[in-house]
Order: structure tokens, then C-alpha cells, then sequence
């Protein structure tokens, strides 16, 4: 997916994530991932806008598969159009498909958009962050 690869290298994409390694090696780190998927530890998703690849979100299987990491990113250029809540939405589908407990998140403490969008979905701080400036979320079971 090279579409996938050039928007992960993006300034703005990366604003709140970090500085990204090269094109190349992205497309190494995603063929990867997309492997993972393929077996069966995790779930991908690709939301299409106007019939073009807008965004993506993915859901990785924690080793005792019974909860999973999310990541769900967004064209700059399409943001605002409610893609990145529609894919989170299709995570939760997921994970009550796949009677998940939980979903995961961490997400930089400036994200304002990533965390407001995970709230509205039900998200909330209820384990400490991996380090200072990160937030981690998860996601009530319940939901
Ligand atoms: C986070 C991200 C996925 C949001 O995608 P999006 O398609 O723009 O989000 P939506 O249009 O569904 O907006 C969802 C809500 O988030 C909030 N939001 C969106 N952008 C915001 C911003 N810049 N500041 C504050 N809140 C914001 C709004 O409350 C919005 O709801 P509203 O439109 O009813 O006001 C997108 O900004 C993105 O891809 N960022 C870069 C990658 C990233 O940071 N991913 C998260 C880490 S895994």
C-alpha cells in the first residue's frame, strides 16, 4: 500500500505521533503489520472517499488475544469529515465481533483531535501512561 506509506511519512500526519523514518522503510513496518493481520492477530480497515483511500484504521491482538492496540490515521486533507470517528466506530464493531475485552490506545497528550474523538467513543485514562506526555485509553467493555 503505498498510499499508506506516504501518508504515515507526512508532517502533518505525524504532528503528535514522531518523526518518521523513511518511505522505505515505512513500507518494511506496514508489510509487517499487514502479515500480522493476515494471520489473524488483528484487524485492518481502509475507509475510501470518493473512492479513493482517505484514511486507515488497524487493531492489533495483544499475545493473549484478548484485547488489541488501535491506530487510526486520516489524509490531512480529508480531516473534519467525520472519517476518523467512522473508523473507530468500525474498531468497536471489531472488537465486539472478535468479544474482545478491550481496545487500547496511547496517544500524545497534545493530540487534541485523536483524544477528543476516543472520548466521544467511550475512551477513558484508566492505566498510566507508558511515559510522561503519553495518555493511554482503553476502552470500556461495556461499550
Ligand atoms: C485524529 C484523527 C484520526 C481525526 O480524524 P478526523 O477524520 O479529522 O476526525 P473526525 O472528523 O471524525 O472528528 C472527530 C472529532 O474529533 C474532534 N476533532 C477533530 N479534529 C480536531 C482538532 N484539530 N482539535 C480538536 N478536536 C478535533 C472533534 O470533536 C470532532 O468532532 P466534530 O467534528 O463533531 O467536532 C486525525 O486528526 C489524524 O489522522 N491525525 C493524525 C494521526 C493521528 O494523530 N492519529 C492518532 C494516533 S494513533
Amino acid at each position: 500500500m503505498p498510499w499508506l506509506a506516504e501518508l504515515q511519512a507526512g508532517e502533518e500526519f505525524n504532528r503528535w505521533i514522531s518523526t518518521p523514518p523513511p518511505v522505505a522503510e515505512l513500507r518494511t513496518e506496514i508489510e509487517g503489520k499487514l502479515v500480522d493481520i493476515a494471520a489473524g492477530r488483528g484487524h485492518y480497515i481502509v475507509a475510501r472517499w470518493a473512492g479513493m483511500p482517505a484514511g486507515y484504521g488497524a487493531a492489533y491482538l495483544t499475545p493473549c488475544r484478548r484485547r488489541a492496540h488501535i491506530e487510526v490515521g486520516v489524509r490531512p486533507d480529508h480531516f473534519h469529515k467525520g472519517i476518523g470517528t467512522a473508523i473507530v466506530d468500525v474498531l468497536i464493531q471489531y472488537k465486539r465481533a472478535a468479544f474482545l475485552e478491550r481496545l487500547l490506545a496511547v496517544v500524545d497528550a497534545r493530540n487534541k483531535a485523536c483524544l477528543t474523538l476516543l472520548r466521544s467513543r467511550g475512551f477513558f485514562e484508566a492505566q498510566p501512561a507508558p511515559r510522561p506526555g503519553l495518555v493511554s485509553l482503553v476502552q470500556d467493555p461495556g461499550n
